[in-house]
């Protein structure tokens, strides 16, 4: 039923499409690649080719959206002009619906069709003027297909879903590098409306589990490519400001954007807190990124022993000061079974630290005892590692804490992030304590990591 009520039980089918089998890419000039004229020859008898297909001919008939990865989250599809299926997004999602969508294009051609001017038969006006604004051209030559995305003059009348762009003047618009995408947009025949593919206000999806995790019988079909490359969604730019401003840290740095002609000038606007008093960028405002556990973000020099430095510090702050970490009700009742979670961005914990079970680490013979148990999974992006640890002392207890390590590189944090918050909220962990990185100021992968982890953060804690 168009428009469906979120109450309603969909069968949820996950699809693989492996991109290697999907069949063949032939570009009219392969120095253009995707920026010229490009098709796929889709190889017979492809299940991979049968799914991708499957998928574009839902997108073209149906509202109910689909959900498909690109290179940086994966995202829940609609066609991009017809308002039924942009509104299957916002039921899916339970986003707010004055949160406008970015739109993505599987071609220029696509996106020059999209920002014409047109009479009022809705044929497009004669006109020689390139419907893309001169300051984008070095922009889209420089960083498409790929992590960036840009923000253009709608034309009026528009033949996107009014539904996309909410009640704003500009449409964000990006294209894609991840052939998947680019080859269900070019297969779907029209640009699709793309947020991504999580219930509105947890941590965007890396891959098709997660999607499955928070739309399940929401949706029909969850395109499953493996795990997004990049992990944090795309910068957002807007080149029509004067001087052009990011709007959303991504992948594309400032630095990155600076060597751009035209874009010498461009500054940040905006704003790591959870909220902003007016965001440029709509979805700014909203709550955004959130695990179910609540997450602290601390700075500082951590000495080998991280997560006892964590737990004294939460102390000291007086996170571990309701009831049941009092010292009378401890005696009586020790709290046994609460779990933690950490996340080391630095580099210290190592990923695949010697856990053998019961292998004891003494840290501070008077104070703490550290207890490794579990094996690491090496199947998800995030190996997740337990240990007990018991704290010595007058109100002597233990506690369990599942560490999982991502650093020390940026592309390693960035990719599993995202996958991270989500594999410690499944150990029910009543906090994350994250270990935060120097943002670097340059509006880049850096800047995107702490950006995101402020917004999903209750508290960020120097040490
Ligand atoms: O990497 C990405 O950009 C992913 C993948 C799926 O492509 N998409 C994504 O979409 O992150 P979403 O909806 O979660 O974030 C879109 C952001 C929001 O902050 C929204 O407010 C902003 O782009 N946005 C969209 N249209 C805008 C406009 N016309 N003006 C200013 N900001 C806009
Ligand atoms: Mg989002």
């Amino acid at each position: 039923m168009p428009g469906s009520p979120v109450n309603t039980q969909r069968c949820t089918r996950v699809l693989p499409v492996d991109i290697s089998k999907l069949g063949k890419f032939v570009f009219q000039d392969p120095d253009l690649s995707f920026l010229g004229d490009w098709t796929i020859h889709l190889s017979e008898g492809s299940v991979d080719a049968a799914n991708l297909q499957e998928a574009a001919s839902r997108l073209r008939s149906q509202d109910v959206p689909v959900a498909f990865p690109t290179e940086t989250v994966y995202g829940l599809g609609a066609d991009a002009t017809r308002s039924s299926a942009v509104r299957g997004i916002y039921n899916a999602k339970q986003r707010p619906s004055d949160n406008p969508l970015i739109v993505h294009i599987s071609s220029l051609a696509q996106l020059r069709n999209l920002l014409s001017t047109r009479d009022e038969s809705g044929s497009i006006a004669g006109t020689d003027r390139d419907p893309i604004p001169d300051i984008y051209h070095p922009l889209i030559s420089r960083f498409w297909p790929g992590p960036l995305t840009i923000l253009l003059p709608l034309p009026a009348p528009s033949p996107l879903a009014a539904e996309v762009t909410t009640s704003l003047p500009t449409v964000a618009v990006r294209m894609p590098s991840s052939r998947l995408a680019l080859a269900l947009i070019q297969l779907a025949g029209t640009p699709l409306a793309a947020p991504s593919a999580n219930s509105s206000s947890r941590p965007s999806p890396t891959t098709a589990a997660h999607v499955l995790h928070d739309l399940s019988g929401r949706i029909d079909l969850i395109l499953d490519g493996g795990p997004c490359e990049v992990g944090v969604e795309s910068t957002v730019v807007d080149g029509l400001a004067n001087p052009p401003v990011i709007l959303r840290p991504g992948d594309v740095s400032l630095d990155m954007l600076r060597h751009v002609t035209g874009w010498e000038d461009v500054t940040i606007a905006y704003k790591d807190g959870a909220e902003e008093a007016a965001p440029r960028a709509p979805g700014m405002k909203y709550k955004h990124y959130s695990p179910d556990a609540r997450v602290l973000l601390f700075h500082g020099d951590m000495d080998a022993n991280t997560t006892r430095k964590y737990l004294q510090t939460a102390r000291t702050v007086g996170l571990l000061t309701t009831e049941r970490w009092k010292p009378e009700v401890l005696q009586a009742r020790p709290p046994c079974g609460d779990k933690y979670g950490v996340l080391s961005t630095s580099g210290r914990v190592s990923r695949d630290n010697e856990s053998r079970s019961q292998v004891k680490e003494t840290a501070d013979a008077s104070e703490t005892v550290v207890e490794a148990i579990g094996e690491p999974s090496v199947e998800s992006i995030s190996p997740v590692q337990h240990s007990r640890i018991h704290l010595g002392g007058e109100d002597e207890f233990s506690i369990d804490v599942w560490t999982i390590a991502l650093g020390p590189d940026t592309k390693s944090i960035a990719r599993g992030l995202f996958s991270a918050l989500r594999e410690l909220d499944q150990k029910s962990v009543e906090v994350i304590f994250v270990e935060g990185i120097d943002d670097g100021k340059g509006g880049g992968a850096r800047a995107a990591i702490m950006n995101r982890l402020r917004k999903a953060a209750e508290l960020e804690i120097i040490l």
